[in-house]
């Protein structure tokens, strides 16, 4: 959803620019565009396509420099063509900037400016921002800086440049996402932690309405008011090497192959004499746990459907009333949202802009909001009274996979240590649930050993038009996510069916063409699930199964079989899902799709 990079020091800030803007390209790959002052002035370079085609153009021009900003875009307003891309400038390229965002007031702002005989070039909401910044401007930066936020409505991360100023780039931030970092002789913002990773772990989080001057000296950071604040800083605890795609063809493909360490890296330090205690890390006391009525688990996406996982485990753990929704919908939903109502928000990124929405609704009707995400410092996990973090490491493909898998394992954590706090649990199970739930990264394993026979499959039925996934209980909303991720990065249809509702309507889809993949463990709703398999075989469409090692009705029932290692029933996602993504991406990587970056896809969604 647009990714910003901004650097001043001492390094060739061309360089700078255009590794960020590739470790930021999952956010948007439209098009993208640098601008850097040489001195004289500021040179900005724009392109449409990818920031390899940018880096094509920007190889023949060369731009030297120390100071300069990016941008990768996500089109919102005005087409993809080069003028649309950012950075945009006002008429006498005197300030020029990069925007993450939407200004909702732009079209009224922009004919105020019009008629004051402003020219605009571009279709977008941006360039009104570099206009209205020129007219403010009367010699204090800090000064335009807070009168042009009370001028503008809706979301914003800005990297803003002065050719007047060699010396600072400033950064202001209502809405979507901005991070400094704290070099040594250099300081950098950016969307997201990658693109600052190779130069520091030192991080600052900018929070709404604050205003930050970067120079090669520090940082300073003022509030809406211009007042200035001292902010904590935060050590990032990932590598470099977790950001780059160590020798996998592609980002998702090594991101598939870390889940065992991802569900492992989760689990530790949680669970202690065998059973899981979060109370070092959560602030929500035994009293605070004891009086919820219900849980709402809020989440969009892959996110989501590891909501719908978790919504069966709070069924099935704790006595809670349990509901799921889709953050863009639970927002405008007149659901009972009560001070004993336990909101968990689950967002791999915490910066989803329906999310973060959700949140304040929650956060108006009084109840307990607890972030579940893999970023420590994002808005979400500094919005919520509570955050469990998934140990994932940053994630690069756009299709989640990972984060998934460390979403599931900590929201079964969650489950676990409410309904123990409760006294729901079932305490004559816990030692064979934890000891299984210990056994799954390496269960997880050995299902990726077996990626070559899911290849194999993948070849097969590369070139079928449109899939059809079920799966009941439990498995149903791995069927959803095992959909998802076809769709996503093969642009194949795939819908997902809770099996038994198959008979409803979607049987009517049913034909030789069209494959049908079902979520089969054997677990308590396994005959029902083989019943839904006899009638899509009676309708000859061809069935690939996801079940267990060792069973043979479903290996005589189904044409083909992904096998999985065993698990208890209530663990079975972890194993079942992760055949499905390597199925999506080899069926993708088949037809020759972009993977990491699926068409009209962004890993963050910071516009609503
Ligand atoms: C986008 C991404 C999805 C992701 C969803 C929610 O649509 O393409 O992969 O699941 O946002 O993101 P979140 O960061 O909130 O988990």
């Amino acid at each position: 959803m647009c990714g910003i990079v901004g650097y001043i020091g001492y390094r060739n800030v061309c360089d700078v620019l255009l590794d960020g803007l590739k470790r930021l390209e999952y956010r948007g790959y439209d098009s993208a565009g640098i601008a850097i002052n040489d001195g004289n002035e500021i040179e900005i370079i724009k392109e449409v396509g990818k920031v390899s085609d940018l880096e094509r153009i920007v190889a023949n021009v060369a731009p030297k420099g120390n100071q300069g900003i990016g941008h990768t875009r996500w089109a919102t307003h005005g087409g993809v063509t080069t003028v649309n891309a950012h950075p945009h400038s006002d008429e006498y390229k005197r300030f020029v900037l990069a925007h993450n965002g939407i200004i909702e007031n732009y079209h009224e702002l922009k004919e105020a400016l019009a008629a004051e005989g402003f020219t605009f070039i571009s279709q977008t909401d941006t360039e009104v921002i570099a206009h209205l910044l020129s007219k403010i401007y009367e010699g204090d930066m800090l000064k335009a800086l807070t009168s042009l936020q009370d001028q503008l409505r809706g979301s914003y991360a800005l990297a803003i440049m002065d050719r007047e100023d060699k010396n600072h780039i400033y950064c202001m931030r209502k809405g979507s996402p901005l991070v400094l970092g704290i070099g040594e002789g250099e300081s950098l913002c950016a969307s997201d932690i990658p693109a600052i990773l190779p130069y520091t772990r030192k991080v600052m989080y900018m929070d709404d309405g604050e205003i930050a001057q970067l120079s090669s000296q520090g940082i300073k950071v003022w509030d809406a008011k211009g007042t200035p604040i001292q902010k904590k800083s935060f050590f990032i605890d990932w590598d470099l090497s977790m950001a780059e795609r160590g020798g996998y063809p592609h980002f998702m493909l090594k991101e598939i192959h870390e889940q065992g360490g991802v569900c492992r890296s989760t689990l530790k330090g949680r669970i202690s004499g065998g059973s899981v205690d979060l109370s070092g890390e959560l602030s929500m006391d035994e009293h605070t746990m004891i009086s919820f009525r219900a849980v709402h688990l809020i989440a969009c996406g892959t996110s989501y459907y590891a909501s719908l996982i978790a919504e069966r485990i709070f069924e099935r753990w704790t006595d809670l009333d349990v509901k799921v929704d889709i953050a863009s919908e639970y927002r405008y939903r007149d659901s009972k949202i009560t001070p004993d109502t336990l909101v968990v928000f689950v967002s791999q990124s915490g910066e989803t802009a329906d999310t973060l929405a959700a949140q304040r609704k929650a956060r108006a009707c009084g109840a307990y909001c607890l972030a579940v995400t893999n970023v420590q410092g994002s808005t979400l996990a500094r919005c919520c009274d509570d955050v469990l973090l998934l140990k994932a490491g940053p994630e690069i493909g756009v299709a989640a996979t990972k984060t998934f898998m460390g979403q599931i394992t900590a929201l079964y954590l969650l489950a676990m240590y409410i309904a123990k706090v409760r006294g729901t649990f079932p305490i004559e199970q816990e030692s064979e649930l934890i000891d299984e739930l210990l056994q799954i990264p390496y269960k997880i394993e050995t299902v990726l050993e077996r990626e070559h026979l899911i290849e194999e499959l993948a070849s097969k039925f590369a070139f079928s038009q449109n899939f059809l996934y079920l799966g009941r209980g439990i498995s149903f909303p791995v069927a959803l996510e095992g959909a998802l991720k076809l769709k996503e990065i093969s642009y194949i249809h795939a819908e997902a069916y809770a099996a038994g509702e198959m008979k409803h309507g979607p049987i009517a889809l049913i034909d030789p063409n069209v494959p049908v993949v079902v979520v089969a463990p054997k677990d308590s709703l396994y005959e029902k699930t083989l019943s839904n398999i006899q009638e899509a075989k009676a309708r000859h469409a061809p069935i690939i199964a996801v079940g267990f090692d060792g069973d043979e009705r479903l290996a005589s029932d189904a044409d083909h079989v992904l096998c999985v290692p065993p698990t208890l029933e209530e663990f079975s996602p972890f194993v079942t899902v992760v055949p499905l993504q390597l199925f999506a991406y080899h069926v993708a990587k088949k037809r020759g799709c972009e993977i990491d970056k699926p068409r009209n896809l962004a890993k963050s969604v910071t516009v609503e």
